[in-house]
């Protein structure tokens, strides 16, 4: 299972590639914004500081919604670094730029899936990753990982490569239970990462570990 962080934020992103698990990043415009990075200048390059601090994919998301506007857009956003996947909306000329993407050999992420139905076109359309935002319809009282069970199910009836990328992540069962299913990576904040560190019963053995290496010297 491959660990994506889902942040703009520089020194998360730091932290958890210097933890030795992070595998790529994934942002949106809303996560940009919440760091602080507006316009299209300062976007991009902050894209490429993303990409200098990891070694995996780095999901940049484009803004236009018609074909021509995100074949543009998405070309330069792949020409920025060879670790930029071009993010594109779960829409019908997001479905037909992901085609024309991915005929060009270019990595792609189609955003914004809530159904296995849109999961099936991505897939149709040679989607590097699609992701599933789960949480999102946790919110909304629908059983968010019943649908990455079920388009892992899909995916692994026809051998589709696509990678389902679980995302909208919120907390550590979030990514248990994704790994229990099968999902090929997930996106989640910092605390999603680290929190699968967490047990009292390590932190009391440790300690006591510590206590009788002192006495014995
Ligand atoms: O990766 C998708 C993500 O950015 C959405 O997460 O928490 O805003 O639903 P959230």
């Amino acid at each position: 299972m491959k660990f994506f962080i889902d942040t703009a934020n520089l020194s998360d992103i730091a932290e958890a590639q210097a933890l030795g698990v992070l595998d790529g990043v994934t942002t949106n415009p809303s996560l940009m914004a919440k760091e602080g990075i507006t316009g299209a200048k300062n976007i991009l390059k902050h894209y490429v500081d993303i990409c200098n601090i990891v070694d995996g994919d780095v999901s940049a998301e484009v803004i236009a919604t018609d074909f021509e506007g995100m074949v543009q857009q998405g070309e330069e956003l792949a020409a920025l670094h060879p670790q930029i996947v071009v993010k594109l909306p779960m829409i019908a000329d997001g479905v037909k730029a992901c085609k024309y993407f991915s005929d060009k050999g270019i990595k792609t992420n189609v955003t914004l899936v809530f159904s296995p139905g849109q999961a099936l076109l991505a897939a149709k359309a040679g989607a590097t990753y699609m992701s599933p935002f789960l949480g999102r319809l946790d919110d909304i009282s629908t059983d968010g990982l019943q649908l990455i069970a079920e388009i892992r199910q899909i995916y692994d009836n026809y051998g589709f490569e696509t990678q389902i990328l679980a995302a909208s992540i919120r907390h550590t069962m979030h990514v248990i239970n994704c790994a229990k299913i099968g999902a090929d990576v997930m996106t989640g904040p910092l605390s999603s990462i680290t929190g699968l560190l967490k047990h009292p019963l390590t932190d009391s053995g440790l300690a006591q570990f510590l206590l009788d290496y002192q006495k014995g010297n």
